[in-house]
């Protein structure tokens, strides 16, 4: 790395502006780990708004070399990029862990994640190909070419704290875009981490700024004059709130956003595997994926022998500090994360949910959540059926039939992921058909996206095109049409 940041206990936050590291002025910010609170991982000052300004200035200036560098060299950082983050992966993943609150396992598989998508970007030039099509007119072809955006605001959740910004970023960077990154103010190690491999591997200055704070700085880029695209994922309201504004100033935007997403288990389903399945996709990561599946349609034919078999798989899943190998699940991201999902139980209960499996996580922290699966009796409205929890809790309905089961996965206003369970290749394509969302697994579980294929949600899961594989050049780029005659 050309610039490394002294590793003791707490590491020293600093933004990146214009290629330097650099105190932000802003209010002090720790990141304390949710297992641990004495645990502080990460303490600097934050971005103030005319931090956000210099950013976004740094990021106009640097944009149009960028722009004007080849494509297999902008590739060619993200490769080295890629090359330090993997070198990185144990140690970061152990961060990741103790910052996040995931196991360690998916800590560094992680890491090791946001490798991958930064190698898979580096190589787009050798993908990339233009569009030439036939003119009505003697002696014309008309091309189609792309153009990147220009300044690329990138805003980012705790939940997969560096796969998620490469994910954005790698693909903003690629398709030759200058950015501004404001990650969650709860993982700012990860982002450091992040961004000292991009500018390890000799990223020009400005291309990528760095700014660590608040919320408020969202709205500082998204109503930045300079802002010429945003990428988002969090939570509904504030992509909506985002959405808003970036409309109001003509500025593309793409958000992903809440997710409700239901496992459903046809009475033909090899029972083992989807047990197993509903149990990652429900469990894994806390429950903190917007992929996750909080929802669980059973039916009637295996639903008793199904409740059973989550609850004796459910009775070995330890909770407990996310470092430790024999864990299965940490905390959620913080003690009020943790107390706004313990209120959604209790009022899922108040309205009549009947609890089928509660763990125990008694002498652990305020930030962990037993793992609990409520399931909601046939006709009755339920908050755990209808809300995002985004934590360990598995609302469960049973259907009679197919159709019904089916009807059941649509019955949300999001529709991000699903899994349906069966061994009927009819009952599969049904669901391909019927089911109304972005992402469907058929035999596994509901979280889980690889970067060459789309990835985004239907109906209000998310807004504007999708990410990854090549919908990422279409929202990373603009075309120029352009007609071409010799004179
Ligand atoms: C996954 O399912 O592995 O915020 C990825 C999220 C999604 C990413 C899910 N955008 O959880």
């Amino acid at each position: 790395m050309t610039e490394t940041i002294t590793q003791t206990d707490t590491v020293a936050l600093r933004l990146l502006i214009d290629g330097q590291w650099v105190e932000g002025t802003g209010r002090r910010l720790e990141s304390a780990s949710p297992t641990n609170p004495d645990h502080v991982l990460a303490a600097g000052g934050t971005a103030t708004a005319g931090d956000v300004q210099d950013a976004m200035a740094a990021a106009r200036a640097a944009a149009a070399g960028w722009a004007a560098t080849p494509m297999a060299e902008r590739g060619g950082y993200l490769s080295r990029a890629a090359a330090i983050v993997s070198a990185n992966a144990d140690a970061w993943g152990t961060e990741l862990a103790r910052e996040e609150g995931k196991t360690f396992a998916e800590g560094r598989g992680e890491v090791l994640r946001a490798a991958q998508i930064l190698t898979y970007y580096s190589a787009e030039s050798d993908r990339l190909a233009g569009e030439v099509f036939s003119s009505p007119r003697r002696g014309e072809r008309i091309l189609v070419t792309r153009k990147p955006l220009g300044v690329v605001g990138v805003i980012t959740p705790f939940n997969f704290p560096i796969a998620i910004p490469a994910w954005k970023i790698a693909p903003a960077l690629v398709f030759g875009n200058t950015v501004v990154w404001k990650p969650a103010s709860t993982v700012p190690l990860l982002a450091l981490r992040l961004a000292e491999a991009l500018v390890g591997a000799g990223l020009p200055a400005g291309v990528l700024n760095l700014v660590i704070g608040p919320g408020s700085l969202g709205n500082e880029i998204v109503n930045h004059l300079d802002l010429d695209g945003l990428t988002f994922t969090g939570s509904t309201g504030v992509g909506r709130m985002l959405a808003a504004a970036a409309a109001g100033s003509g500025v593309p935007i793409q958000a992903e956003m809440g997710g409700k997403n239901a496992s459903v288990v046809l009475d033909d389903a090899d029972l083992e595997l989807a047990t197993e399945q509903v149990l990652f996709g429900a469990f894994r990561s806390t429950g903190q994926k917007c992929t996750a599946t909080s929802r669980l349609v059973l039916q009637d034919g295996i639903a008793d022998a199904f409740l059973d078999r989550l609850a004796e798989r459910l009775a070995q899943w330890q909770t407990g500090d996310p470092t430790d190998s024999a864990v299965h699940m940490g905390p959620v991201v913080s003690d009020s994360a943790a107390a706004e999902i313990r209120a959604g139980i209790q009022a899922a209960v108040a309205q009549g949910a009947i609890p089928r499996f509660e763990g125990d996580v008694s002498g652990l922290g305020p930030a962990f959540v037993a793992p609990t699966v409520l399931e909601i009796p046939a006709g009755e409205e339920n908050i755990a059926w209808r809300d995002e929890f985004f934590g360990p809790v598995l609302a469960v309905r049973r259907a009679a039939t197919t159709e019904e089961a089916f009807a059941l996965a649509n019955d949300s206003e999001y529709g991000l992921s699903c899994a349906v369970f069966t061994q009927d290749l009819t009952k599969a394509l049904d669901a391909m058909e019927t089911i109304d969302v972005g992402i469907l697994h058929v035999n596994s579980e509901s979280a889980g996206a690889d970067p060459h294929v789309p990835f985004g949600g239907a109906k209000k899961s998310g807004y504007g095109p999708k990410e990854q594989g090549a919908a990422a050049r279409e929202f990373f780029t603009h075309t120029t049409t352009v007609y071409l005659r010799g004179a």
